[in-house]
C-alpha cells in the first residue's frame, strides 16, 4: 500500500440509519480516515450530524475519525468533538472569531488541527497559522451537499498550497486533503496537483463494492505523478 496517500469515506453519503455498520464496511474495505461532516444550518444550509453520533459511532472504528465542521460559531463545539472521540478537528477559518485561538483548542484538547478553504476562500489565512496547523483542507465544491461536482479551478489553488506547506518545512507533517467531487477518474489528477488526502462520499458510500472502489482508488494513485 501507498503510504503517501489517505482516502476518508464521507460519512455524509453513508445509509445514517446504519451508520455503525456503514463505518464498519468502509474501515474493513481499507479507508484510512472516516470524514465526519457537521452542518449547522447557519454556515452551510443544510443540517446533519453532532458530537453525540460521533461518540456514537467511534466504538464502531480503529481508524482516526476527521471531523469537518462546518459551523459558527466553531469554539463551543471543539470540546464536545474532542470528548466524542474525534481525532481531527477542521474548522472554516472565517467562522471563527479568532482563528489561533480556536486552533489552540483543538490541539490543547490532542487533536490535530485543520483549516478548510472553501473554492472562494484566499490561502491567506495560512500566514501565521502554519505553525499550529496540522491539516489544510481545500473544498472542491461549495460545502454543504455531497454528490456535487469537482470544481476544476481549485487544482492550481492546491498546487499553491502544496508550495506553501513546502516551503513551511519544519519536523510537523501538514496534510493536504481535499474535499468534494472526488472520484476514481480525477484522484489522480487531484493528487498530482499535490494532495496526500482525499475525502469520497459518494463515490465510495454510492459504489455497490466499497473495497473495490478503494482499491481502484489506490490503483489510481499508484499512477500519479506530481507535477
Ligand atoms: C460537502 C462535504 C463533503 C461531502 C463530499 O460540504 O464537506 O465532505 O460529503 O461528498 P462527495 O464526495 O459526494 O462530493
Ligand atoms: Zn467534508
Amino acid at each position: 500500500m501507498d503510504d503517501r496517500y489517505r482516502i476518508a469515506p464521507s460519512v455524509l453519503s453513508a445509509d445514517f440509519a446504519r451508520l455503525g455498520e456503514e463505518v464498519r464496511a468502509v474501515e474493513a474495505a481499507g479507508a484510512d480516515l472516516i470524514h465526519f461532516d457537521v452542518m449547522d444550518n447557519h454556515y452551510v444550509p443544510n443540517l446533519t450530524v453532532g458530537p453525540l453520533v460521533c461518540a456514537a459511532v467511534r466504538p464502531h472504528l480503529r481508524i482516526p475519525i476527521d471531523v469537518h465542521l462546518m459551523v459558527e460559531p466553531v469554539d463551543g463545539m471543539v470540546a464536545d468533538f474532542a470528548d466524542a472521540g474525534a481525532n481531527l478537528i477542521s474548522f472554516h477559518p472565517e467562522a471563527s472569531r479568532h482563528v489561533d485561538r480556536t486552533l489552540g483548542l483543538i490541539r490543547e484538547r490532542g487533536c490535530k488541527a485543520g483549516l478548510v478553504f472553501n473554492p472562494a476562500t484566499p490561502l491567506a489565512w495560512l500566514d501565521h497559522t502554519l505553525d499550529k496547523v496540522d491539516l489544510v483542507l481545500l473544498m472542491s465544491v461549495n460545502p454543504g451537499f455531497g454528490g456535487q461536482r469537482f470544481i476544476d479551478s481549485v487544482l492550481p489553488k492546491i498546487a499553491e498550497a502544496r508550495r506553501r506547506i513546502d516551503a513551511h518545512g519544519g519536523a510537523r507533517e501538514i496534510w493536504l486533503e481535499v474535499d468534494g467531487g472526488v472520484k476514481t477518474d480525477n484522484i489522480a489528477q487531484i493528487a498530482a496537483a499535490g494532495a496526500d488526502t482525499f475525502v469520497a462520499g459518494s463515490a465510495i458510500f454510492g459504489s455497490k463494492d466499497y473495497a473495490a472502489t478503494i482499491r481502484e482508488m489506490r490503483t489510481r494513485l499508484a499512477g500519479a505523478r506530481r507535477a
